[in-house]
C-alpha cells in the first residue's frame, strides 16, 4: 500500500541577506496592511526593531508594536499580547525576534480566535490548534528555532510551571522573511545555543517514529548546511567581526535552521525536546543549551534502535565515509556530539548552577512532563519513566 503523505509549510519564504528590507513587499503580495509586530524589550532598546517597522512605515503602513515577550513566553504573556490586538483594528501579526517572539504571536493569534475567557491551555497538545485569528508572519533573528516555518508554538502555564506543547495550523506562519543579516548581533552563547536547537530538530525529525520522504529530505538538507557551519558561526560571533565576517557560515545556519524547522514541522521532534522542556520550565535553561546537555545521552540511548537512521546523519554530517559501516558511523555521531559541547563550551546542569538536590526533587515531575508531552513517543527507543529518569540522572554531571 502507497503511504498518504503531508506537507504543511508557508505559502511565501522569503530568503537572503536583506529580504527584511521586503517586509512591506510581502504583506501587500498577502493583500495584509495593518500589521502588529509582536517582539522582546531588546529589540526595541537595540533600535532592531526598526529594521521591520521602518519599511512598513515606508510603505504607508502604520504596524501596531507589542513589546513585552520574555524568553519562554508566558500564558500572561499571550494574553496581554490578545489585549493589544484586540485594542487595534490589525489583519495580521508580525513575530519578530527569537523563538520566543515567534511562538508568542503565533499564541495571540491562536487565542485570539478563541471566545474570551478561553485559557491557551486549552490548546495543549494532542489538542488541534488549526484557527488563528489573522495569519502571522514570522521574521526570526536567531538561527534558530526554525518556529518561522513550523507548526508549533511552546508557551509556558505559569500556574504550573510547565513548558506546553501547542500545535496545529493555527500556528503555521501564512509566511518567512529568513534573513541572515538579522543575526550578527546574537551573543556566541546564543549563537551555539540556537544552532545546537537546530541541529537537534533535523536529527530528531530523522530519526523520529514520524518521519516521511519529505521530512527526510528536509532533514538531509539541514544536517548537510548546520553541521560544517556551527563551529564556524560560533567562532564569528566570538570574534564579533574582526577580521571579517563569516558571512557563508551564518548564511548557511540561518537556512539550515529554517529548513530544520519544515523538517521537525512535519515529524516531529523526539526525546531530546520532550526531556529539554522540563528543564527550561523549572531551571530557566535557554532552550537550546539544555537540549545540547541532553544530546549526546540520548542519541546514545536511541542508538541500537535506528542504527540505520544514525549511521545516515553520520555521513549526511560528514562523519563517516559510505563505505564505514552503520555501527561505526553511528559511534562517530555520538563521539561528534559530544566534541561538539566541548567545543561551544555547553555546560553540564550541575557546573550551569543547578543545585543537585533541586535537581533531583523534580526528577520525577519532569520524567512525567517530558513524557505527557507526547514527544518521546516518537523516539526511535521509547523511555519509560524510570529510563528518563535515568536519563536526567546521568547527563546532570555530578
Ligand atoms: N515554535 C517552535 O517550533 C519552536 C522550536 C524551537 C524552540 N522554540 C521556542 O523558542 C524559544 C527560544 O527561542 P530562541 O532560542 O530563538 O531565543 P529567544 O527568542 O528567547 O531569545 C533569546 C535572547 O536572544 C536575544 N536575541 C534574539 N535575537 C537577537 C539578535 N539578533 N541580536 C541580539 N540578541 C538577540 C533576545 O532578545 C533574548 O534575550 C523557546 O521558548 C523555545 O521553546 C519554539
Ligand atoms: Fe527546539
Amino acid at each position: 500500500m502507497s503511504m498518504i503523505v503531508s506537507l504543511q509549510a508557508p505559502r511565501l519564504i522569503l530568503s537572503g541577506g536583506g529580504a527584511v528590507s521586503k517586509v512591506a513587499e510581502v504583506l501587500e503580495q498577502l493583500g495584509l496592511s495593518r500589521p502588529l509586530v509582536v517582539t522582546d524589550p531588546w529589540m526595541v532598546s537595540s533600535g532592531t526593531a526598526e529594521r521591520v517597522l521602518d519599511p512598513l512605515r515606508a510603505a504607508g503602513m502604520v504596524p501596531g508594536l507589542f513589546h513585552e515577550t520574555v524568553p519562554d513566553p508566558t500564558d500572561t504573556v499571550v494574553e496581554a499580547g490578545v489585549r493589544a490586538f484586540r485594542a487595534g483594528d490589525y489583519d495580521c501579526l508580525i513575530g519578530f525576534g527569537g523563538g520566543s517572539p515567534m511562538d508568542t504571536a503565533k499564541a495571540i493569534a491562536i487565542l485570539a480566535a478563541a471566545p474570551e475567557g478561553v485559557h491557551i491551555r486549552a490548546f495543549k497538545a494532542p489538542a488541534q490548534a488549526n484557527r488563528g485569528a489573522v495569519p502571522v508572519i514570522g521574521i526570526p533573528t536567531t538561527a534558530g528555532t526554525g518556529s518561522e516555518a513550523t507548526r508549533f508554538t511552546v508557551i509556558t502555564d505559569t500556574a504550573n510551571n510547565e513548558k506546553m506543547l501547542i500545535a496545529g495550523l493555527g500556528a503555521l506562519p501564512l509566511a518567512a522573511i529568513v534573513d541572515h543579516a538579522l543575526t550578527w548581533t546574537v551573543p556566541a552563547r546564543t549563537v551555539a545555543d540556537t544552532g545546537v536547537d537546530s541541529l537537534t530538530h533535523a536529527l530528531e525529525a530523522f530519526v523520529s517514529r514520524r518521519a516521511n520522504p519529505f521530512s527526510d529530505d528536509y532533514a538531509r538538507l539541514a544536517m548537510r548546511l548546520i553541521a560544517p557551519n556551527l563551529r564556524r558561526a560560533y567562532a564569528d560571533a566570538r570574534s564579533g567581526g574582526a577580521g571579517g565576517r563569516d558571512e557563508a557560515a551564518r548564511e548557511a545556519m540561518m537556512r539550515g535552521a529554517m529548513l530544520a524547522g519544515l523538517a521537525f514541522s512535519n515529524a516531529s521532534v523526539a526525546l531530546v525536546h520532550g526531556m529539554s522542556r522540563p528543564i527550561g520550565a523549572h531551571f530557566h535553561v535557554p532552550h537550546g543549551l539544555s537540549n545540547a546537555m541532553l544530546l549526546p545521552a540520548v542519541t546514545r540511548f536511541g542508538l541500537s534502535s535506528a542504527l540505520p537512521r544514525y549511521a545516515e546523519a553520520a555521513r549526511i554530517m560528514g562523519l563517516a565515509d559510505e563505505e564505514e559501516g552503520d555501527q561505526s558511523a553511528a559511534t562517530r555521531l555520538v563521539e561528534e556530539l559530544e566534541a561538539l559541547n566541548r567545543d561551544l563550551s555547553v555546560p553540564t546542569p550541575a557546573s550551569h548552577g543547578i543545585a543537585a538536590d533541586r535537581w533531583d526533587g523534580l526528577l520525577e515531575t519532569m520524567a512525567a512532563q517530558a513524557l505527557a508531552s507526547g514527544s518521546p513517543a516518537n523516539n526511535p527507543r521509547v523511555p519509560d519513566t524510570a529510563e528518563i529518569v535515568d536519563l536526567y540522572r546521568e547527563v546532570y554531571g555530578r
